[in-house]
């Protein structure tokens, strides 16, 4: 049931600033300010950490590869589930696999996880469908409480397998002695303020749309971000081309120089994903280097942001939040850039052409 919703993905974007709180919820131990954790799991015992998905849940494992080494000073291997069995990585029999699936039933998400399994890996799975084979044949079931997902582009889970990474890394922090109380308690402080950012964040959307009548009429458009925003800069350039068809590309800021910078004139928008952190004044410059070629700037930012930067085509100023948790809330924007974009193409928003929901093909 789409509600008062035209779609069913603009029903699950709206809807996700209760369903995170509910995945959070169950994750952490709010009055207590720490995260629980997972039974059958001992982050203290393991070296190392093997993260596969496909897509979307994909991106959620490459902001979480950042949060298990900074947080948790894990080492992390990741790759799309469809490289991973076959580039025959050393795994020596130990160490845990996370496989991140919102059907639980993607075919080449399946096949590592069997893979990794075969190898002697332990298997956890952040899951969105309780009842699916991928959650059955894991050892730990981390449940995303998104409830049904209807949308194609995934948009909902995507932002609850980040929620449920982040609460798993903070028991990892603590479990290998990175993290202590205050650490703790700062960073689960951050996850719970996280819906009402989440909230206010959405409020965006009039600003947005507008914008979208912009991007509605381009035929190419780039994402750029650095650390956590990088994963999130090729989310908003998948979520783009799935539904609007639009080409889209997310980039490493860094990366720019190195090639996509010649795609860059006034017809081509860049999305820069810039939360004002340690990261800001660097990815700032390579803002300028397109601002120095005529390409017009979509910067997503916040208030402290917004003072530092210069002239954009548009500047969307999120609340600021705790760094840990940007990542989550910059997805926000990103999913209603693309709904609104491919809102007025008039494509098939909830079906869009040549896609499946689950792809349960290898
Ligand atoms: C993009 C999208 C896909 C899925 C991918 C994995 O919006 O929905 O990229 O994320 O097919 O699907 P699951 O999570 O079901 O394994």
């Amino acid at each position: 049931d789409k509600g008062n919703y035209r779609h069913f993905m603009a029903k699950e974007i709206a809807e996700q600033p209760e369903v995170v709180g509910h995945t959070l919820s169950h994750h952490l131990d709010m009055s207590a300010g720490r995260a629980r954790v997972p039974e059958g799991l001992d982050f203290a015992a393991l070296d190392r950490l093997a993260i596969s998905a496909c897509g979307t849940a994909f991106y959620a494992g490459l902001v979480a590869r950042y949060w298990f080494e900074k947080y948790a000073r894990m080492p992390v291997d990741i790759d799309i589930a469809s490289e991973f069995r076959y580039r025959e990585p050393p795994l020596n029999g130990g160490g845990l696999g996370i496989l991140i699936s919102q059907s639980g039933e993607t075919a080449d998400t399946l096949a590592t996880l069997r893979h990794c399994r075969q190898q002697g890996m332990q298997i956890a799975s952040v899951v969105n469908v309780p009842t699916s084979t991928i959650a059955r044949e894991s050892d730990v079931a981390l449940p995303t409480l998104a409830g049904p997902e209807i949308g194609v582009a995934s948009t909902k889970a995507f932002t609850c397998q980040l929620a449920t990474l982040a609460s798993l890394v903070i028991a990892a922090g603590r479990a290998r002695g990175v993290l202590g109380a205050d650490d703790e308690a700062e960073l689960v402080g951050a996850l719970i303020e996280l819906p009402r950012l989440m909230a206010e964040t959405l409020k965006l959307e009039p600003q947005i749309e507008e914008l979208a009548r912009t991007f509605a009429k381009v035929q190419d458009a780039l994402y750029l971000g650095r650390g956590t925003s990088y994963p999130i800069a090729m989310e908003g350039a998948l979520k783009l081309k799935e539904i609007s068809y639009i080409h889209a590309e997310g980039y490493a800021a860094g990366e720019l120089k190195h090639g996509p910078i010649a795609l860059v004139d006034e017809k081509v928008p860049v999305v820069v994903l810039a939360p004002f952190d340690n990261l800001f004044e660097k990815t700032v410059s390579n803002m300028q280097e397109v601002a120095a070629r005529g390409g017009k700037i979509v910067l997503v930012t916040d208030a402290a942001g917004a003072e530092h930067a210069g002239e954009t085509l548009k500047t969307l100023v999120l609340p600021s939040a705790h760094p840990f948790v940007t990542p989550i809330l910059y997805a926000l924007p990103m999913q209603l850039l693309a709904y609104h974009t491919a809102v007025f193409m008039g494509t098939d928003v909830d079906q869009p052409r040549n896609l499946a929901k689950s792809v349960t093909v290898e």
